[in-house]
């Protein structure tokens, strides 16, 4: 399995014309390797697969990445992990250019590569593909699938439970207490980003820090969680409220989601990023609310909680079977409160599969717990 997509990133350095890459983000650590700690750099040739870690970790990449050979690093031996990989480079007299991901690596580390790397002659270049290096990751295999499918199953299992202690009074932090508690009980190793719950004038803010405000009847309230299990993470976002809304929240609900509907009923293989989010956004815009949705319509959702497919008005890429996405639309009106739906999918040949399973409380319902009973 790892062996496959090793292939695919030597494909890629042959097409970039480049004779290794040294990979330092967590998530393609893993990808690539199987290892599951982000303390290591992991280098990739031609014909050469090596980690580099340190002794807290030795047992543990030997037991999850036995294809892969190890470097030691130790602070006594040397100055950083650059240090470490260049003289093991140099050991075997490896000379080329190499890719790095410009966007997990500290700017010292680079610094670091500089001098222990190019400097001493053993790369002749060092060049930043992030994008490419995490474009091997953006169609996801059935296990994949199945995997993501899970911490998805876990963070509804988690609403499910959570929904019985709503009551007006709650603090935002005792919701997000609760909702993560329940994730961890369902099989959660731990939040896949920090919880958001934002009720009344909070939801103003798409990306609202939790407060300790109490929630009130009749105002709408958004809660964006996920959770990550077997590394691999889900995201999914409701809205609900408690006893009756005022008109305009209403009208501010259905039209977030009809343009959700629009959205999950339009997202298949063929369409770009780009056409998937005006077919969402266009419902939002003929309702007057265009100005309000100031964010893009989704993102795929892997290793990492946000990674490719940009489901965004730039987004020239055309979507593809395997890959996942989250179809998540808002409406955020300063003052007044904000709405937010998303739900997970990932694409077949034939259109989309939504992972996301728990309810919408839909009007006329005066508690999420009623949407269990509809
Ligand atoms: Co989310
Ligand atoms: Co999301």
């Amino acid at each position: 399995m790892v062996q496959a997509k090793v292939e695919r990133l030597r494909q890629l350095l042959r097409e970039l014309n480049l004779e290794g890459a040294i990979l330092s983000s967590a998530e393609n650590i893993r990808y690539f390797s199987g290892f599951t700690s982000a303390d290591a750099w992991l280098f990739i040739s031609q014909d050469r697969e090596a980690l580099v870690t340190d002794g807290r970790y030795w047992a543990q990449a030997q037991a999850e990445a036995p294809q892969v050979e190890l470097i030691k690093y130790s602070s006594q031996k040397y100055t950083s992990l650059a240090h470490c990989l260049g003289e093991w480079l140099a050991d075997w007299h490896f000379k080329g250019a190499l890719a790095i991901e410009g966007r997990s690596l500290s700017y010292e580390a680079y610094l670091q590569l500089e001098r222990h790397l190019l400097e001493r002659g053993v790369a002749t270049s060092l060049e930043s593909h992030s994008a490419q290096l995490d474009g091997l990751r953006l169609i996801k295999t059935p296990e994949e699938l199945a995997a993501i499918g899970r911490a998805s199953q876990v963070a509804d299992a988690a609403w499910a439970q959570t929904v019985k202690r709503i009551e007006a009074g709650m603090r935002e932090s005792e919701l997000c207490a609760e909702l993560e508690y329940q994730m961890q009980l369902a099989g959660a190793r731990k939040p896949s980003f920090d919880t958001i719950v934002a009720s009344g004038p909070n939801g103003a803010y798409p990306h609202a820090q939790v407060t300790q405000r109490p929630i009130g009847e009749g105002e709408l309230v958004t809660v964006d969680f996920g959770c990550i299990v077997d590394g691999w993470c889900s995201d999914i976002t409701r809205t609900f409220w408690l006893g009756q809304l005022e008109p305009h929240l209403v009208a501010l609900w259905e039209t977030v989601k009809r343009a959700h509907d629009r959205g999950v009923e339009a997202a298949r293989p063929g369409l770009s990023g780009g056409e998937l989010d005006s077919v969402a956004r266009q419902i939002i815009t003929e309702a007057g609310y265009g100005p309000y949705f100031s964010h893009s319509l989704g993102h795929g959702v892997g290793l990492a909680v946000h990674e490719g497919p940009g489901i965004r008005a730039e987004s020239s890429l055309i979507l593809a079977a395997g890959m996942t996405l989250t179809i998540e639309p808002g409406i955020y009106q300063p003052g007044l409160g904000g709405c937010r739906i998303e739900d997970l999918l990932y694409l077949t040949e034939e259109g989309s599969v939504t992972l996301s399973r728990a309810p919408y409380q839909i009007l006329g319902q005066a508690h999420p717990r009623e949407a269990y009973s509809a």
